[in-house]
């Protein structure tokens, strides 16, 4: 429990935060269930809060006097406890629901909740974070975690939660049937549910995309000043990077970065969509982009990004050689999942046909199960080969990448 209240602690400003979080973890060993439950979910929604740098003094003190008048009441009722709103959760071990922590922010995959509902009757609980915020969180909760699923975008990220500590291995045939080995971790601790492909896309009037072949051609003076690039602190280009290491080598992989790094237009900026307008404003010829940015450009009710989407080729890179970039949106069981079975029900569910299409249609991703094809806008860009690198080598290799990114200038 210590590990909940660490940040507080470890700011200087207060002493007082200090001792009202030592009271709290004296009052977890309180005699009465409701009120060390009551408790410990209230720390959870101030603890939300104090991440986000909303507490201020006053409402420290409002919340410690509320909270001794709470504790001094005695024992209530065993009835269930509804003060704590904020968290839409249970870690009750009933059956009929699940606790989810999700990390991608598409409105759109409620879709898949609602049917994962309609077909096992298991109600999905959304909890929506930050991939790290949701890992630490994980963590501070501890024992008492009501979280069953854990989801994020990036296999760097699920293999960071891996080994956090926070996921456990499940051993299901369904699963291992319908995902391709390469894309779930290779002791079962994840899976990957949707691909995304790290595509290179092209002014379509100023490149000719015979021209284009390979990453590693990236890197040759042809490309000088040509290229955009988002941030070595996005988790995606770490992995691409860590790609590179796997199957070339460190030694080949900073040779690349060298010339690479030479031949960006501008400084590292903007997300993946920033790149993209930066090629229609002619900033740059090319730019590293996941796929389905483009095909929301071109999806849009808005002229503007239909311009860019209109200006934009995309290519598929290393099609003769070892088949391009594929990274993954995926899950794992949280490491003592008060629903396990209802866990584990729901990843096989979100590899079924069904799931598999409302991931590619409503988000234009790529199914990952074999026999099932993108949406037409995707399918537009072509048929690629994707790389049958094992994914959980891009967390393996996550370190060794950013130290090679950051000592050879990618910002
Ligand atoms: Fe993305």
């Amino acid at each position: 429990m210590t590990s909940l209240y660490t940040p507080v602690i470890a700011l200087p400003w207060d002493k007082h935060r200090l001792i009202i979080f030592k009271t709290i973890e004296n009052y977890l060993h309180h005699p009465c269930r409701i009120q060390r439950r009551s408790l410990y979910l209230t720390c959870l929604v101030f603890r939300e809060n104090e991440l986000q740098m909303k507490i201020t003094k006053h409402k420290l003190v409002s919340f410690f006097t509320g909270l001794t008048v709470f504790l001094a009441t005695g024992c209530t009722s065993e009835t269930p406890v509804q003060e704590t709103s904020a968290e839409n959760v249970t870690s009750e071990p009933k059956t009929g629901e699940i606790n989810l922590y999700s990390s991608r922010h598409y409105d759109t995959d409620n879709a898949l909740y609602e049917d994962f509902t309609k077909k096992t009757g298991i109600k999905v609980n959304l909890i929506e974070g930050e991939s790290d915020q949701l890992i630490e969180r994980i963590k501070s909760e501890g024992a008492n975690s009501p979280a069953d699923v854990f989801i994020a975008v990036d296999a760097g990220r699920l293999w960071r939660a891996q080994e956090a500590g926070i996921l456990q291995p499940v051993s299901s045939e369904k699963l291992k049937s319908a995902i391709p080995e390469n894309l779930r971790s290779p002791e079962g601790y994840w899976v990957g549910l949707s691909k995304r492909a790290r595509v290179i896309a092209y002014a379509q009037q100023r490149v000719n995309p015979n021209t284009l072949s390979t990453y590693e051609a990236l890197a040759q003076p042809q490309w000088k000043d040509k290229l955009c690039v988002r941030s070595s602190e996005n988790i995606y280009n770490q992995s691409l990077v860590a790609w590179m290491i796997e199957k070339d080598g460190v030694q080949e992989t900073e040779k690349w970065l060298k010339g690479l790094v030479n031949n960006f237009a501008r400084p590292p900026e903007g997300n993946d969509v920033s790149q993209l307008k930066d090629i229609a404003a002619g900033e740059c010829d090319i730019a590293l982009v996941n796929h389905y940015y483009v095909a929301r450009l071109k999806q849009s009710s808005d002229p503007e990004d239909k311009k860019v989407a209109s200006q934009i080729g995309v290519f598929f890179p290393n099609q003769k050689l070892d088949g391009t970039h594929v990274n993954i949106n995926g899950a794992g069981v949280v490491a003592g999942a008060p629903h396990k079975e209802g866990a584990i029900a729901f990843l096989e569910y979100l590899a079924t046909p069904e799931a598999q299409e409302i991931f590619a249609n409503v988000n234009n991703e790529i199914p990952v199960i074999s026999g099932m094809k993108p949406n037409q806008t995707v399918a537009s860009f072509g048929n690629f080969k994707g790389s049958n690198v094992n994914v959980a080598a891009y967390g393996e290799n996550n370190p060794a990448a950013v130290k090679l990114m950051d000592s050879n200038g990618w910002k």
